[in-house]
C-alpha cells in the first residue's frame, strides 16, 4: 500500500507543476511558423475530417471540424436540449424513457463509428450512456439520435460502444459490480456476489435497430474500456479491468493492491455457436427500447423483459483473462488486430499482448489456474513485450497505419509516439494539460486516417482567458504526418470531451439530410397546406394544428382556450428549402421552444393558468420579416363561453375569401 501512496504523491506533485501561462515559452515555442495556415479553413471552405466529440456530463455529441476546430454542432442525445426541443415537446420526449422513468440527463462517453470490412463506413455513430446505463445510436444524414436502447443488469456503463469490425455488434461493458438480479443486500458481501455484465448488442444491417442478442455474467470486478478484435483477431472482444480485487470502499487504495488484473478476452463468435446450440437462459429484466420513427419523426418507448444470459462456464473456451499490470484503463487493438495493449494505469511499463500468442497459449493450455472458472493464460505465454517508463499514467492508445501508436499520459500530461513491434518511443509531445482520451480519425479501426491526432484534456486552466471558477475542457489538435508530431491548434469542448471519433468529410457530407419532403410527412397531426390548418376542442384538450412558411403562422389568431384546458400545438413547417427551420414559443409555457425543421411537425404543450392574449412567435431569425412571425391565442376564464375561433388575416384558413 505504502508504493501507492508514494506513488500518488508523485502524481499530485508533477500535475501542480505543470508549465504556467501562455507567455511562457513552453506554449509558444511548441508551435512552429506554419501551424497557423495548416488549421486554416479560409471562409467558404469546408474542413476535412468532421470529429464527433463526446459532450461527457453535458450528454450530447458535439459535431466539430478539422483542422479548423470549428464547432457545428450539438447533437442532442442523452440530455434535454432546450435549444432544439429536444426531450421537451411530445415527439422526442419517449427518447429519454427509461426503467426509471423520464431521466433528463445523461453522461455520453464514447463515441464510434460503424464500420464494413474493418473500416469506418459513415453509416452511423454510437455512444454510451454512462450513469443510467444506455447506448445510443446516431444516424450520420440527419445527424439525429435514431434509438437508445437500455442496458439491463448493469451499472456505470464505461467499457462502451464499440463495435465489431462489420458492425455486427456493438458492445456495452458494466464499470460497477452490482447484485443481479438487484436485491437488498449488505455491501461488505460485494466479493463473489456482486456480477458485472457485458452485453452484446446485434445492430440490424439495414435499418440500424439495436437489440441485446446475449449478456456474459461476468465476475464482479469493474470493467473499464473495451475494443474489439479485427482482421485476424476479428472474432474476438477485450475487455480492461480494474478492482479485481472486489473492493467494495476506498477503491483508490483497496483496488490498487493486485500487482496484475486482467484484460478479458471474449471469443463471440464461439458465443454465438454455442448459443445457436441451446446455450445460455432468459432472465426477467425491465429496460427500456426508444426509437424514433423517421416517418413519422415521432419516438416511441418499449419496456423490454428478457434478456438472454451467457455464463462463462456453460461456454468452455471462449472466454479468457490476460493478466495486464495495473489497473488497465485503455485497452487497444492495433490496425493489425495482432497487438492488445494494456494501459496499465499505475504500471511503470506499457504492456502488448499479442494475439498469436494467446492462441498458441490457449491451444497449450498454457494457464495459470483460474478466476471464478475463467482460464488466467500465464503473462509470459501471451504477452508480446513491453515499452519500459513510457511515462507516467498511460489512459488511451490509437495507432497510425505506419506501425505507430499513440498514448496519453494523465499524470506526466503528454502524447507519446512508439513503435508497437520495436517497442521503442520516438517521440513525445506536452499537452495541456491532464490528457485523457486521443483520437486518430479511424484510429479503432483497420485503416487510420492518419493526418491528424485529436488530444482531449481534463484540464485546461491557464490555456484560455478564464471564465470564473469553470473553465472550459479543451482538445488538442497535432499533425502526424511526420516523424515529430507537430502541435497546431488548441480548441475549447462542451462538457467532457471523453473520446471522439473521426472521419473523412467527404464520407458523408454527400448524403448529409437537406430537407425533409412535406409529401413524406407521416405524422398523425401534421398539416400539408394552410387550407389544412384548424382547431379543434376535445373536452378539455384543445389541439392547434397550426403551419408556418416565412413569415407567418397559420392560424395566427387564435379564441376559445381557457384556463384549466391542455393546449397541443402540434405546428408543422411547411417550408421545402434547405436551411430554413422555423421556431415555436409561447410565453408562460413550462417547456422549452421546437426548433422544426423544412417538411416536419412538432408538438408542444401549454397550459395557460390566467386569462388574458397571449403572444407566441418564432424563435429562428427565418427571414427579413422574422420579427413579424407572431401569433395571439385569447385565453378566457374557465366557465367562458367563448367559442373555438381561429383565423388567419381575419379569414378562417381555408375557406374562400368573399
Ligand atoms: Cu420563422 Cu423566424
Amino acid at each position: 500500500m505504502k508504493s501507492i501512496f508514494a506513488f500518488l504523491t508523485v502524481a499530485v506533485f508533477l500535475v501542480s507543476c505543470n508549465p504556467a501561462p501562455t507567455s511562457s515559452k513552453s506554449s509558444k515555442g511548441a508551435l512552429t511558423g506554419n501551424a497557423a495556415e495548416k488549421v486554416y479553413v479560409a471562409p467558404g471552405q469546408y474542413d476535412e475530417f468532421y470529429a464527433f466529440i463526446s459532450g461527457g456530463f453535458s450528454g450530447q455529441l458535439a459535431v466539430y471540424g478539422l483542422p479548423s476546430g470549428r464547432l457545428f454542432r450539438v447533437i442532442p442525445v442523452f440530455s434535454q436540449d432546450p435549444e432544439k426541443g429536444y426531450g421537451y415537446n411530445e415527439e422526442t420526449k419517449p427518447m429519454l424513457n427509461t426503467s426509471h422513468g423520464f431521466v433528463p440527463w445523461g453522461d455520453s462517453h464514447h463515441p464510434d463509428i460503424s464500420q464494413t470490412n474493418g473500416e469506418l463506413d459513415g453509416r452511423w455513430v454510437f455512444i454510451n450512456e454512462n450513469n443510467t446505463p444506455r447506448i445510443a445510436r446516431i444516424s450520420l444524414e440527419t445527424f439525429e439520435t435514431e434509438e437508445i436502447i437500455e442496458i439491463p443488469n448493469s451499472a456505470g456503463n464505461h467499457s462502451s460502444s464499440f463495435v465489431t469490425e462489420n458492425s455486427e455488434y456493438v458492445v456495452a461493458g458494466t464499470r460497477f459490480g452490482v447484485p443481479i438480479p438487484q436485491r437488498d443486500m449488505p455491501i461488505s458481501e460485494y466479493k463473489g456476489n456482486f456480477k458485472a455484465s457485458l452485453s452484446f448488442i446485434k445492430i440490424n444491417q439495414e435499418s440500424g435497430n439495436m437489440n441485446i442478442a446475449f449478456q456474459l455474467r461476468m465476475p464482479g470486478f469493474d470493467y473499464d474500456l473495451s475494443h474489439p478484435g479485427r482482421g485476424k483477431s476479428h472474432g474476438w472482444f477485450f475487455f480492461s479491468m480494474y478492482n479485481t480485487e472486489e473492493a467494495h470502499s476506498l477503491l483508490e487504495v483497496n483496488a490498487s493492491q493486485n500487482d496484475k488484473d486482467f484484460i478479458a478476452a471474449v471469443n463471440w463468435k464461439k458465443i454465438e455457436e454455442y448459443i445457436k446450440a441451446g446455450k445460455g437462459h432468459k432472465e426477467k429484466v425491465k429496460y427500456a427500447h426508444n426509437t424514433w420513427n423517421d416517418d413519422t419523426h415521432t419516438a416511441t418507448s418499449k419496456m423490454e423483459n428478457e434478456v438472454l444470459v451467457v455464463n462463462p462456464q456453460d461456454v468452455p473456451g471462449a472466454i479468457y483473462f490476460l493478466p495486464t499490470p495495473k489497473s488497465p484503463h485503455g485497452c487497444d487493438v492495433d490496425p493489425t488486430g495482432e497487438y492488445i495493449i494494456g494501459n496499465g494505469k499505475l504500471a511503470a511499463a506499457m504492456t502488448v499482448h499479442s494475439f498469436t500468442k494467446m492462441q498458441k497459449a490457449i491451444a497449450d493450455k498454457a494457464f495459470d489456474g483460474d478466476k471464478y472458472g475463467i482460464p488466467i493464460i500465464k503473462f509470459e505465454a501471451v504477452n508480446y513485450g513491453t515499452l519500459e517508463q513510457p511515462g507516467l499514467g498511460p489512459l488511451h492508445t490509437e495507432f497510425d497505419t505506419r506501425g505507430n501508436a499513440y498514448t496519453t499520459f494523465f499524470i506526466s500530461s503528454e502524447v507519446v509516439k512508439w513503435n508497437v513491434k520495436d517497442l521503442k518511443v520516438i517521440d513525445r509531445h506536452p499537452v495541456y494539460y491532464s490528457v485523457g482520451h486521443l483520437m486518430i480519425p479511424g484510429g479503432n479501426s483497420r485503416k487510420p486516417f492518419d493526418k491528424y491526432l485529436v488530444a482531449m484534456n481534463k484540464i485546461t486552466k491557464d490555456r484560455y482567458l478564464p471564465t470564473g471558477p469553470e473553465v472550459c475542457q479543451s482538445a488538442q489538435l497535432f499533425d502526424i504526418s511526420g516523424d515529430k508530431m507537430e502541435l497546431l491548434l488548441d480548441f475549447p469542448t462542451i462538457g467532457e470531451p471523453h473520446y471522439a471519433a473521426g472521419i473523412p468529410a467527404k464520407m458523408i457530407m454527400d448524403k448529409s439530410q437537406k430537407i425533409y419532403k412535406l409529401e413524406d410527412n407521416k405524422h398523425p397531426d401534421a398539416v400539408k397546406t394552410e387550407a389544412d390548418t384548424k382547431v379543434v376542442r376535445k373536452g378539455n384538450e384543445v389541439h392547434i394544428y397550426m403551419s408556418m412558411i416565412r413569415s407567418h403562422f397559420s392560424p395566427d389568431n387564435i379564441e376559445g382556450v381557457k384556463v384549466g384546458d391542455k393546449v397541443f400545438f402540434h405546428v408543422t413547417n411547411l417550408e421545402q428549402d434547405y436551411d430554413v427551420p422555423h421556431g415555436f414559443a409561447m410565453i408562460g409555457a413550462q417547456t422549452a421552444e421546437m426548433l422544426i425543421m423544412p417538411g416536419r411537425t412538432a408538438t408542444s404543450v401549454w397550459e395557460p393558468k390566467e386569462v388574458g392574449v397571449w403572444p407566441f412567435y418564432c424563435t429562428d431569425f427565418c427571414s427579413a420579416l422574422h420579427q413579424e412571425m407572431q401569433g395571439y391565442v385569447r385565453v378566457s376564464a374557465k366557465g367562458a363561453k367563448t367559442p373555438i375561433k381561429y383565423t388567419l388575416d381575419d379569414e378562417v384558413p381555408g375557406e374562400e375569401e368573399e
